[in-house]
């Protein structure tokens, strides 16, 4: 709700106006987390102000788009499964990090939440009877795993939540809208998030009571990633910058099977679920290499599977191991990837015949804002959910397709939490906000940077010193490196486009990522020291905030 215009002052000759506004409840980002939250916060809260969900680029465009595998459901028609199955799956991949207590509970909720998101028009696979249909990946030990247009699922879910969101006139949208610095008090509440048009290129202050971020993942600090442009890991530097306490940063998911077409660093997907109907991994000769690593072969969990493929490549001197999904039926082929055959074939590739060259890519960050399941943080009145967030699933290592229920589950606990709250826009801002938005009105010294060929060296740093196998000389090349790189972008705050703010938010997130992953001095899921090979006994959390400063870990 529009409520007027500051003026601020810059110089004595200059004037600038900035635009306020209130609502009941701010979401940032529009992936699954952040569309499902939207709906399910408006079905159930009192929403004097209205909600306004914000995204910076097209509504739904976001690393759910792509999904493929599918998303873990425990339903009671599955006879095959149990909870207690697969929270204890879920905690055997997390390698000594998961809480028990989260997974039960996000497991226990997932019969109730994927009815829920039936009921809001998302289809699943069904046989000919009608009846849901699951699969089988990596490291679960019973088919759970749902999907939708057989290799589309976040397509297909995204889509009908936006359908759902756009015929909604309580939700108000901003798209190509980015939140570049959330408004903080002395007393530690979060009373709103300041926001930057990169078409108009106008600022915006919007006050809530509530403000969650559901900005997704990190993928674009890698060199290789499946990830889409926009997974830059904004809502982490936000949280970082606003004092929360972030949690295992050093722990990003490399996915093992990512397309390696010559060039394309930004990769295409190949479903685990493809080893999960039998494809086999095969160095270039054909020859399967998964029991040189692991009794459960191509399902191993993803970690083990991507430092096999890795190793299999440097042995080799290869850029890629391959995919040989040669022994599945063809037609079941196309039924049940129709994507991955299609994008495959435009390369060349017709998979009931030809090996696929497959390489490691950054997929997920386990680590995150540290929240409860209500996606509470540390601030008051700020919340994360999705794969922004750390709940304490995932541990060390994510289980395949347990992200999107993660997503689900918790945004509807978060509406479930919000729905006896007063959710009234604040009527007065202390010093510390109004510096905060005094940071945005300061001019700027330097021309628009393009930041294209920095972001190159910053993707490039990540993946040779802080990629799947560092070590303590790596971490400080890397983070020395990243320091100089800083020297290079004499931002600090207030930026000019887009493409800026995306590259101040990812040195912050990259130097936290490595300084973290520089103090674990262990290995422990996808964090793999070569330098500390040993998993210590006690499994504990890093954990680290803008406020303290200093990294801690706890039990
Ligand atoms: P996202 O879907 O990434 O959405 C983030 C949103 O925030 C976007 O709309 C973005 O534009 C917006 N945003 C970010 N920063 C800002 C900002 N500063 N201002 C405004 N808006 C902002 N998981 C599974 O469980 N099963 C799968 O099968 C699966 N397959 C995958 C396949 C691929 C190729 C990829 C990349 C991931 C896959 N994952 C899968 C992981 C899963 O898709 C993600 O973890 C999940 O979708 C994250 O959802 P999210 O809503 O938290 O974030
Ligand atoms: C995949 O389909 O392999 C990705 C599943 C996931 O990341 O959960």
């Amino acid at each position: 709700m529009f409520l007027g215009y500051y003026v601020i002052n810059r110089n004595k000759s200059e004037a600038i106006r900035m635009k306020y506004s209130k609502y009941s409840t701010i979401i940032i980002g529009s992936g699954i987390a952040g569309l499902y939250a939207a709906l399910k916060i408006e079905q159930q809260a009192n929403l004097p102000d209205g909600i306004l969900l914000i995204t910076k680029s097209k509504l739904g465009e976001s690393n759910s788009r792509y999904a493929q595998g599918g998303m873990v459901g425990v339903l009671k028609e599955n006879k095959k499964d149990s909870v207690s199955s697969h929270v204890s799956d879920t905690i055997k991949a997390g390698a000594g990090l998961s809480e028990f207590n989260t997974v039960k509970f996000i497991s226990e909720h997932s019969d109730r939440v994927i009815k829920d998101l039936l009921n809001f028009g998302v289809e699943f696979d069904r046989d000919e009877n009608g009846n849901l249909t699951f699969t089988l990946e990596a490291a679960h030990s019973v088919n759970r795993v749902l999907h939708s247009g057989g290799d589309a699922t976040g397509k297909m879910i995204e889509q009908s939540l936006c359908h759902t969101i756009l015929n909604n006139h309580n939700i108000d949208i901003y798209e190509q809208t980015v939140a570049v610095d959330l408004l903080v008090n002395s007393k530690n509440e979060c009373k709103g998030v300041l926001i930057f048009n990169d078409v108009t290129k106008e600022y915006e202050t919007i006050y809530s009571p509530v403000v969650i971020l559901a900005t997704g993942g990190i993928g674009q600090l890698y060199k290789y990633t499946t990830n889409p442009i926009g997974a830059t890991g904004d809502g982490l530097a936000l949280a970082y910058n606003a004092g929360a306490v972030l949690q295992d940063m050093e722990f990003v998911q490399f996915h093992p099977t990512a397309l390696a077409i010559d060039g394309d660093e930004n990769r295409f997907l190949i479903s685990e679920a493809v080893r999960g109907e039998g494809a086999k991994l095969v160095d270039a000769d054909g020859t399967e290499f998964m029991h040189k690593y692991d009794d459960r072969l191509e399902l191993a969990p993803r970690d083990i599977v991507t430092r096999a493929n890795y190793n299999e490549m440097r042995e080799h001197h290869s850029d890629c191991v391959y995919l040989n999904a040669t022994c599945i039926n063809t037609d079941k082929l196309k039924e049940r990837f129709p994507n991955i055959s299609k994008k495959c074939m435009e390369n060349g590739i017709d998979m009931s015949h030809d090996f696929i060259p497959v390489a490691p890519a950054a997929h997920y960050f386990m680590g995150g804002v540290k929240t409860n399941i209500e996606g509470e943080t540390s601030v008051k009145g700020l919340f994360a959910i999705g794969e922004v967030s750390s709940t304490g699933l995932h541990g060390g290592n994510r289980l395949a397709s347990n992200s999107l229920l993660e997503c689900v589950v918790c945004a509807y606990e978060v509406a479930d939490f919000l729905k006896d709250e007063e959710l009234h826009a604040p009527k007065q801002i202390d010093a510390e906000i109004k510096a905060t938005i005094d940071k945005y009105s300061e001019e700027i010294e330097s021309d628009e940077i393009d930041v294209k060929d920095l972001k190159k060296e910053l993707q490039e740093i990540m993946w040779k010193y802080t990629g799947i196998l560092r070590d303590e000389k790596s971490l400080m090349t890397g983070l020395e490196k990243l320091n100089d790189l800083q020297e290079k972008f004499p931002r600090k705050y207030c930026c000019l486009n887009r493409e800026e703010y995306e590259f101040r938010n990812m040195l912050i997130v990259a130097k936290l990522i490595t300084t973290c992953a520089l103090q674990r001095k262990e290995s422990r899921g996808a964090h793999y020291r070569t330098d500390y090979l040993q998993t210590n006994e006690e499994s504990v959390h890093s954990c680290i905030s803008g406020k303290e400063g200093e990294l801690c870990f706890v039990k």
